[in-house]
């Protein structure tokens, strides 16, 4: 059996982990307009990106792990497939969503820091003005977008470990989760 190495199971962990929580978060705050909660949600997300980057960088370099034999050639495409858009869309939510509060006016504090000011409207006091209608635009619809094809390939992901562990009963969720050797 090919084992894994240590880094790829704790970046694997730990970013699901932070995925999952991001996730959850954004879809009871955007449907429930809990505003109290945004910038909770704009704050963690933008530090995920500390984890997530070195995470993809980690997989670029060391390539995607050999798949356990016997598998059939479309299971390995469809597996690849699935995990390089769990990839690019870890790395396309933050962005677009530290993009969004760039350019939508709200600004983004990370737990005091201001790294992008919020642009009060001064003839409208609470409210604020769009520094750039065009990227707000851009980036509100690729967070939306990209997160239900996110929700749907994490679904799929997990169905597929399930699948694997109890009906197939072979490693491949077991050797992502042996970090003891
Ligand atoms: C891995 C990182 C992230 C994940 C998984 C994530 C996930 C989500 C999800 C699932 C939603 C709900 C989508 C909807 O139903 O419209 C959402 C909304 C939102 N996210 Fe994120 N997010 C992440 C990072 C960020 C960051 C870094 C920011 C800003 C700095 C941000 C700002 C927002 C905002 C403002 C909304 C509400 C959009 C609206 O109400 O139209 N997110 N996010
Ligand atoms: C309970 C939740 C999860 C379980 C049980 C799970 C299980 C697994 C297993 C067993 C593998 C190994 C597949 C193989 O050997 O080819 C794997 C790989 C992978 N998983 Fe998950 N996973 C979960 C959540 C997530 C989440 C939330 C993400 C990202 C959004 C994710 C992203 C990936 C990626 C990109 C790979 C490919 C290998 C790598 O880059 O580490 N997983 N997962």
């Amino acid at each position: 059996m090919y084992k894994l190495s240590r880094p790829t199971i704790a970046f694997h962990w730990l970013t699901a982990i932070t995925i999952l929580g991001l996730m959850g978060l954004g879809f009871y705050m955007a449907n429930t307009n809990t505003n109290s909660l945004y910038p909770l949600h704009k704050a963690l997300g933008a530090l995920s990106l500390l984890l997530i980057l070195p995470r993809v960088v980690w997989r670029l370099r060391e390539g995607w792990p050999k798949p356990l034999e016997p598998h059939k050639k479309r299971e390995i495409t469809a597996a690849r497939t699935v995990h390089w858009v769990l990839l690019i869309a870890m790395v396309g939510m933050p962005v677009s969503g530290v993009i969004m509060s760039a350019t939508n006016g709200y600004g983004l504090s990370i737990f005091g820091l201001d790294v992008f000011p919020r642009v009060p409207d001064p003839a409208n006091p609470g409210a604020v003005l769009i520094p750039s209608p065009f990227w707000d635009t851009l980036t509100r619809w690729v967070h939306e977008w990209l997160s239900y094809l996110l929700a749907g390939a994490v679904a799929i992901h997990i169905a597929a470990a399930i699948k694997h562990h109890f009906f197939n009963k072979d490693h491949t969720l077991r050797r992502m989760l042996n970090f003891r050797r």
